[in-house]
């Protein structure tokens, strides 16, 4: 009989614990009415472990599931399946965790198998390029999926030529069609930069010299340059026989902010300095007459890593910021555009690199009562700078905002929003479409499922898919 998961793991409780079916719903239960402007699917992955970890389990640790909404005609269908990476089938053909994971670097106790290379979990993220859907992790190659059925194909790795690790956070390129991606790495070269054609090739790979490896989570791509964000989340291997985390926060290193031109390579980049924080999103970036502006959700130290880990998701209170970074003088100006907490941060990916006006993200209002969680959909007009919110029940929590324009032409901002939220009282989940410009209003559709979807990290849209 397989043991029960650990009922005094935060991130393996409430909506954090995993669900343990793979299925199929043909038809899902819809109140009020689905735009039939709205054919495609929407992905999303989050970790979701086959069984209860051999030690201490972080958030990060789990294996990857996706959950996908296709929708068409008004209508909408369901189905999850987890990716079968090598870990999951190891492990499901011995019926129990055979890896540590994040928590346990450096524990030597031999029955939690901790190692530096942990199996790849592909749980983070999920994009559609050129054709192929890959699932995401930032330590490894990514994961191919079947669209329809989400059966995994196979680890991908661009026909052999993606050297390293990639980023679970690619950047597609609206005007090009190009994929930007990079990876990190606790050991030399501690960054790469790539590109990714319209047509799916892996064309090109800078090493791009940083002082220190760093935990480097995303990037940023304008339509001129790629800014690289060295926040002091940094590696310290050396930790590893202390028995102390491996990820440091070393403030006293401040944030290094590099920026580099689309066509160059290491010796481009210009670095900028800023006071120390960490940044997992950026909501997007653009280049204009001599600077670059980036709205970022910034952290004031890292969370969730090395002696924030226990703080779980009290911790996780990022403000949106933006950073202006003069290329002429070399001097950065950081203002805070919000004083709510936001995160996972999106954007009309139609505008993604370019000068914008609307962006999107989960946040978390002032509020009586204490609660995990986000509780709001939040909308930036950052031209007008105003924040609107669509706001759920105290019980309810809601995840990243995706946005889905009413037709290719459409003016940016023009479309839906698209967000999973927990039904806390029912624990049950549904898939909201809100109408992007009025995101206070009452959803114009509730696609609801007999289940919850635990807690994760990202999703995408797949037009027409
Ligand atoms: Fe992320």
């Amino acid at each position: 009989m397989s043991r029960p998961f650990p009922a005094d793991e935060p991130f393996l409780n409430g909506n954090y614990a995993p669900w343990p079916m793979e299925g199929e719903i043909r038809d899902l239960v819809v109140e009020g009415e689905i735009p039939r402007e709205i054919e495609g699917s929407y992905y999303r992955n989050g970790p979701n472990p086959q069984y209860p970890p051999r030690g201490r389990y972080h958030w990060f640790d789990g294996d990857g599931m996706i959950h996908a909404f296709r929708i068409r005609d008004g209508r909408a269908s369901y189905r999850n399946r987890w990716v079968r990476t090598a870990r999951f089938q190891l492990e499901r053909a011995a019926g129990e965790a055979l890896f540590g994971g994040l928590a346990d670097f450096g524990n030597s106790d031999p029955r939690v198998g901790a190692n530096m290379t942990s199996p790849n979990a592909a749980n983070t993220n999920i994009v559609w390029h050129a054709g192929r859907l890959l699932a995401l992790w930032e330590a490894g190659p990514t994961h191919a999926l079947d669209p329809r059925t989400l059966e995994t194909v196979g680890p991908y790795d661009f026909g052999g030529k993606l050297a390293g690790p990639m980023t679970a956070h690619p950047k597609l390129d609206p005007e090009s069609g190009e994929m930007l991606c990079f990876g990190y790495s606790p050991l030399p070269p501690f960054l790469r930069y790539h590109v990714v054609s319209k047509d799916g090739r892996l064309v090109r790979t800078e090493e791009i010299e940083v002082p220190v490896p760093t935990m480097m989570h995303d990037f940023i791509v304008t339509r001129d340059h790629v800014i690289f964000m060295v926040c002091p989340a940094v590696f310290r291997l050396e930790n590893l026989e202390k028995g102390l985390p491996v990820i440091n926060w070393e403030p006293e290193l401040g944030t290094r902010i590099g920026v580099m031109p689309r066509a160059g390579g290491s010796r481009d980049v210009v670095w900028f300095e800023a006071d120390p924080c960490y940044v997992f999103h950026p909501m997007n970036a653009w280049s204009e007459a001599g600077r670059v502006v980036a709205d970022v959700c910034r952290y004031p130290r890292v969370p969730l890593m090395g002696d924030s880990a226990e703080q779980g998701m009290q911790d996780l209170s990022a403000r949106l910021t933006r950073w202006t970074l003069d290329l002429a003088s070399g001097t950065l100006k950081e203002e805070a555009l919000d004083d709510a907490s936001s995160e996972f941060p999106r954007l009309d990916e139609r505008h993604a690199g370019l000068a914008y006006r609307h962006g999107y993200a989960a946040g978390a209002l002032p509020r009586d009562q204490e609660r995990a969680g986000f509780d709001s959909i939040l909308h930036y007009d950052l031209e007008k700078g105003t924040r609107r919110a669509h706001r759920v029940g105290p019980q309810d929590a809601v995840g990243e905002p995706i946005f889905v324009p009413r037709t290719p032409d459409a003016a940016e901002g023009d479309g839906f929003l698209l967000a999973l939220v927990y039904r806390g009282a029912e624990q049950r989940s549904e898939l909201l479409i809100l109408d992007a410009q009025h995101v206070e209003g009452a959803p114009l559709a509730r696609v609801c499922l007999p289940h919850r979807i635990p807690f994760g990290f990202h999703g995408n849209w797949a037009q027409g898919v």
